[in-house]
């Protein structure tokens, strides 16, 4: 007798995680449906090369209609949340936007799964964010790295650390995951939140700090080979800024030679820390999350802190620069309302429970994001001089 094939639905499939979970589930021999919302441009590019796989339903989540009848057409076995206004700098500016989606749209798919007919049948996973702990922390104190008689304190996020969310996004984040808790108490639906810290990747938005950084030396890479130079020898030979905060290599002036120049990286507050993770790695805790006997909350996250001056760090060196404080520029419109300064997920829980570990250190995180956008950038550039 066949086997049943095991079937999933993606809500924010188009996303980064998305595209690694549907990839991951495929890879498992999973059916995957994924609900993608009508735009006017194509959202589908990190998932074209899994289309002919996959099954598209347009839907939105927002829209509590096309949620159920999606659920009840195709009777998944699994559901998983990842759709989201997940940009918390836009959610101060579309407070109102990021609550219907962020918030609304996870209560959408609890209802349908609840009014399915199938309730006992679905098993529903919510991404909850390591954002609900806004500037809360747990302390423990520590033995001293050298003097095991000695302690220090580690301030750490866990299970238990209590909520103090600091922007509309990680309010919207925690109504959900309280809708979560409750359904599974009320109703007895397997509904579990994964709380993810940081995960970020290839296929990470190009508005996140760390995509940023990385898209901004991938052009930057570009444009010193344009000119003959590698970027260390850029660093090395005074570079002077022009009024419009252009990299102007050796002694000459934007004005003379305009294609000489490059706008500087303008960015926020380097000083936040975030506990960041690789997203392949995360999509993989969430299936795990699912196949337990018991619905729970699990903390994902690696148990190191980096700052955003560390991820700089990390990212220049790849391009042999080290002192890159002349390429960055501090613009205040990226500073945020309220700023979460610390997050150092501990990962225990999922460790121990779901036998999870993170498999791509900081370092190879950052260099693989910054080889990807070197090597797209190049692409791009053989692709334009074709079109010549
Ligand atoms: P992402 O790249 O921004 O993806 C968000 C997805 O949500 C996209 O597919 C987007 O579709 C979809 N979406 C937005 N509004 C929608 C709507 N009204 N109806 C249907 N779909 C909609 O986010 P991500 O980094 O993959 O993160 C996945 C989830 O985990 C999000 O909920 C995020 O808040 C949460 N999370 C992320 C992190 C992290 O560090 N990455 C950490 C903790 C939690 P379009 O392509 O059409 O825009
Ligand atoms: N986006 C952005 N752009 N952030 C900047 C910039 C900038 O130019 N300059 C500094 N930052 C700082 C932000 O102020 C923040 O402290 C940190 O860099 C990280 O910002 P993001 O990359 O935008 O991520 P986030 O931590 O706010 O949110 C992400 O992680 C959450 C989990 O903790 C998102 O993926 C959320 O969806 C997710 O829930």
């Amino acid at each position: 007798m066949m086997e049943k094939r095991m079937k999933a639905i993606i809500f924010g499939i188009t996303g980064q995680d998305g595209s690694y979970l549907a990839e991951s589930l495929l890879r498992m021999k999973y059916e995957v449906v994924g609900i993608a919302r009508r735009v006017s441009v194509d959202t589908l590019q990190r998932i074209s090369h899994i289309l002919p796989q996959i099954t598209i339903v347009e839907g939105d989540i927002t829209d509590a209609f096309s949620v159920s009848n999606a659920i009840k057409e195709y009777e998944p076995d699994e559901i998983y949340n990842l759709a989201a206004q997940s940009h918390v700098g836009t959610s101060f500016t579309q407070p109102s936007l990021t609550w219907d989606v962020t918030a609304g749209g996870c209560l959408n798919i609890l209802e349908g799964i609840r009014y399915s007919g199938r309730k006992d049948d679905i098993k529903f996973y919510q991404a909850s964010s390591s954002e609900m702990f806004g500037k809360n922390y747990s302390v423990e104190q520590v033995p001293m790295y050298m003097d095991k008689d000695k302690e220090h304190s580690l301030k750490f996020q866990n299970e238990n650390t209590p909520f103090a969310p600091q922007s509309p996004y990680a309010i919207a984040k925690l109504a959900s995951h309280h809708l979560v808790r409750n359904y599974r108490e009320s109703y007895g639906i397997f509904a579990c939140n994964g709380i993810l810290f940081n995960h970020e990747s290839e296929r990470r938005g190009e508005k996140f700090v760390t995509r940023k950084i990385t898209k901004w030396i991938g052009k930057f890479v570009e444009w010193t080979n344009n000119i003959g130079l590698k970027p260390a020898d850029v660093a090395n030979s005074f570079v002077i800024f022009d009024e419009n905060n252009m990299v102007v290599p050796n002694g000459h002036f934007a004005d003379q030679i305009t294609t000489w120049t490059f706008p500087i990286l303008k960015l926020g507050n380097l000083d936040a820390k975030r506990d960041w993770g690789h997203a392949e790695d995360y999509v993989r805790a969430m299936w795990l999350m699912m196949q337990q006997e018991v619905p729970d909350d699990y903390v994902v996250a690696t148990g190191e802190t980096h700052s955003v001056r560390d991820f700089l760090d990390a990212a220049f060196y790849r391009i042999g620069i080290e002192e890159w404080d002349a390429y960055v520029g501090i613009d205040p419109k990226y500073y945020r309302p309220a700023e979460v300064d610390y997050l150092l997920g501990c990962p225990k829980k999922a460790k121990n429970l779901l036998s999870w570990k993170p498999e791509i250190s900081f370092t190879e995180l950052v260099h693989k994001m910054v080889e990807h956008d070197i090597n797209e950038e190049a692409k791009l550039q053989r692709s334009r001089l074709q079109e010549i």
